[in-house]
């Protein structure tokens, strides 16, 4: 899923983020009782400014409101009772939160940005809602501080879908800045490869950056690549013309992930690729299976562009058999459509961000943040994530950059 057509697109009920659709109807009705949109034509309806005024102060009194069900669902979370929240009755889908959401503030933040309240004809919006949520995550996390690990997915967060972290990447100095504050980074990805140099040729902006900076060694190795969602880690080495050394499973694995076994692991890929090889038959896909160490996936065959409802049909088909198998409930996979490709991987970005954490010493969910464009409930590799640690909800590589910026504004006026 990559433009922002495709973020908002939501048809049907997995494509839909619940908590973001049940505040935007909670916006709805102030902006239907209070906007001025015949003030276009009609004198003395009001000035721009008063409405503005006047639905600032509703929007936040309602992000208000929502920030104190969040709280009482945080609540109920520590005694083992999030199921009884009353968050819960009104969106069953929501999960638990690593942090209050500051959402007043952030909602203040974002509307001197966007102007949500100067509208007259274009209500508050799932792009709005997002952006406010990853806001008040942000503000959580700079204020409860220090952000010790920020991981980022790679297609779409970083660079364009396909793409690479090029030298001019503007996420690149953010980063580093990152680095220097001793945040630890993580770029947790599906693209799997085993070896260094493959994820030298996609992220060579960043880790040649690092190479070149005059950051401390200690700090330079705060700097890991995992790669195949949870299946290969590397960690930036100054010594490798890769600048990447691959860290052996045994050292970062979790204890979970040791039980899964290789007899699984084979099991669970065959199922998945006859489940793809039927998609390609039964829809002509002009698409053809790689299958790899860790991952089996369908790519085009030459330079065709998949259909989005062919791509969503076979991630749906695929997961659905793989859930209804024997070791695809012994085992974590994800299935995911990767824009022009469809994949699925042992294990998910969940594990990847849980070993990151462990990597680096035991962070917390808390103070780990996870930046990713792939959020929806079935199809969607960064949505895993959200069991290990908070989340932004980014939607092209230019946001990822605003959002690093949000992030050194407010750790400023923070300390
Ligand atoms: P991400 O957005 O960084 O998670 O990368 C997703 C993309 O990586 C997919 O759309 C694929 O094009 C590519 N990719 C390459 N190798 C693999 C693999 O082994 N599993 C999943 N995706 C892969
Ligand atoms: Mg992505």
């Amino acid at each position: 899923m990559t433009t922002r057509y495709r973020v908002e697109y939501a048809l049907k009920t997995h494509r839909r983020d619940q908590l973001i659709e049940w505040i935007k109807g909670l916006l709805a009705v102030p902006f239907v009782l209070l906007s001025q949109p015949t003030a276009v034509f009609e004198e003395g309806r009001g000035s721009v400014s008063q409405m503005a005024a006047n639905a600032h102060k509703r929007y936040s009194e309602i992000m208000h409101d929502v920030e104190e069900l969040i709280n009482d669902h945080i609540a109920h979370q520590r005694k083992g009772l999030h199921d009884r929240s009353k968050l819960k009755l009104l969106v069953p889908s929501v999960g638990l939160f690593f942090t209050p959401l500051l959402l007043q503030e952030a909602f203040v933040y974002q509307d001197r940005r966007r102007y949500i309240s100067s509208r007259r004809f274009v209500a508050p919006s799932f792009n709005d809602i997002r952006l406010i949520l990853n806001t008040a995550q942000v503000i959580s996390l700079v204020r409860g501080g220090p952000l010790e690990l920020v991981t980022f997915d790679g297609d779409v967060t970083l660079y364009d879908d396909g793409g690479s972290l090029s030298d001019e990447n503007p996420a690149v100095p953010r980063i580093l800045d990152l680095l220097r504050k001793g945040t630890r980074i993580g770029i947790v990805t599906a693209a799997g490869y085993t070896d260094a140099s493959k994820y030298h040729s996609r992220l060579y902006g960043l880790l040649d950056a690092v190479s070149r900076s005059d950051l401390p060694l200690e700090l330079k190795e705060n700097l890991i690549v995992l790669g195949g969602e949870s299946n290969y880690l590397f960690r930036y080495s100054d010594a490798s013309p890769a600048r990447l050394e691959h860290v052996p499973r045994e050292r970062w694995l979790l204890r979970e992930m040791q039980a899964w076994r290789e007899e699984d692991i084979t099991g669970l890929l065959d199922v998945a690729e006859k489940a793809l090889k039927d998609c390609i038959v039964n829809m002509r896909l002009q698409a053809q299976i790689l299958r790899k160490e860790r991952a089996v996936g369908i790519v085009p065959t030459g330079k065709v562009k998949l259909g989005r409802e062919q791509l969503e049909e076979t991630v749906l088909v695929t997961q659905k058999i793989l859930e209804m198998s024997d070791v695809g409930r012994r085992l974590p996979f994800c299935a995911f459509n990767g824009g022009n490709d469809v994949f699925v991987d042992i294990g998910d970005k969940s594990w990847g961000v849980l070993a990151c954490q462990r990597y680096f010493g035991g962070i917390e969910g808390s103070k780990s943040l996870h930046v990713g464009d792939q959020f929806l409930s079935a199809g969607a590799n960064d949505f895993k994530a959200r069991l290990a640690c908070t989340t932004a909800w980014i939607a092209s590589p230019a946001e990822t950059v605003q959002l690093l910026d949000e992030i050194a504004e407010l750790d400023e006026l923070a300390h």
